[in-house]
């Protein structure tokens, strides 16, 4: 399964940077929420790959969501997170491929095409870039830098108070557009937290497990362990978590 979700995510970012400024469709999903024909072409490949070789395994992936499978095994698939970036030629966008078993995530992978980074974990077996061990950051709140959500779209209100209230605690605040490319930043340890408001599984899956292998902490913003019913969560190098927590509930 490992070397599948390999193979998987390596061609999902074949196909992403041989059609990287030639998108031909664009799908208006909802409020501001975007996909492209190369999602769901990526997606298709995914999933063929998956089933070619684990036709009982269960997949939720972003675009066709549910298919029902009778084994203990749930793939779960982001094929291009950072919808918006890649449309407009900016090249921070990422795939994600997390497994599941039984309720647990016990793999994930993400890959950034332009960069051929691909992070990879196994639960309990640490976190990795191109085969190379990675660890979260050491730093303090006072020097991290963060990402805050990936852009600011709903919720507005809200987000902005605690946008303020970060800002004043931290060194510096960034806003990809890509939950992947955030993440696994956060995992090699060049930045320090991400507070999230709107993912979705399939967005953190796999980061949130490369994370915590690579030593760093993520939990909802009441400090419970993430799960994919989490609405929002925080993501950090475990240092100063629980100031995040505790700044995120006043
Ligand atoms: C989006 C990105 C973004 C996150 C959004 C997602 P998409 O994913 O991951 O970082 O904040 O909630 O919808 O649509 O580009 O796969
Ligand atoms: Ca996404
Ligand atoms: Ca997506």
């Amino acid at each position: 399964m490992k070397d599948l979700a390999i193979r998987a995510i390596r061609e999902a970012g074949k196909i992403l940077m041989d059609n990287f400024g030639r998108v031909d469709k664009v799908i208006i999903k909802g409020d501001r929420n975007l996909a492209t024909n190369v999602d769901l072409e990526v997606e298709k490949r995914i999933i063929e790959l998956i089933r070619e070789k684990y036709p009982d395994h269960g997949i939720l992936s972003e675009e066709q969501r549910e298919i029902k499978g009778d084994a203990d095994y749930r793939w779960i698939i982001d094929p291009l997170d950072g919808t918006h970036n890649y449309l407009y030629g900016i090249d921070i966008f990422g795939v994600s491929i997390a497994l599941e078993y039984r309720g647990e995530i016990i793999l994930g992978a993400i890959y950034i095409p332009k960069a051929d980074e691909l992070y990879f974990a196994e639960k309990g077996e640490k976190a990795y870039v191109n085969g190379k061990r990675i660890k979260v950051s050491r730093r303090k709140l006072n020097q991290a830098s963060m990402i805050f959500d990936s852009g600011i779209r709903l919720n507005s209100r809200i987000m902005l108070e605690n946008l303020v209230r970060l800002s004043r605690r931290v060194f510096n605040i960034r806003m990809f557009g890509s939950a992947t490319r955030g993440l696994s930043f956060i995992a090699e340890g060049k930045l320090d937290l991400a507070v999230k408001y709107h993912d979705k599984p399939w967005d953190f899956a796999a980061g949130a497990l490369i994370i915590e292998e690579a030593g760093g902490r993520v939990t909802d913003f009441y400090g419970r362990p993430w799960s994919l019913k989490s609405k929002h969560y925080i993501a950090s190098n475990g240092v100063f978590h629980e100031e995040i927590v505790r700044l995120l509930n006043k």
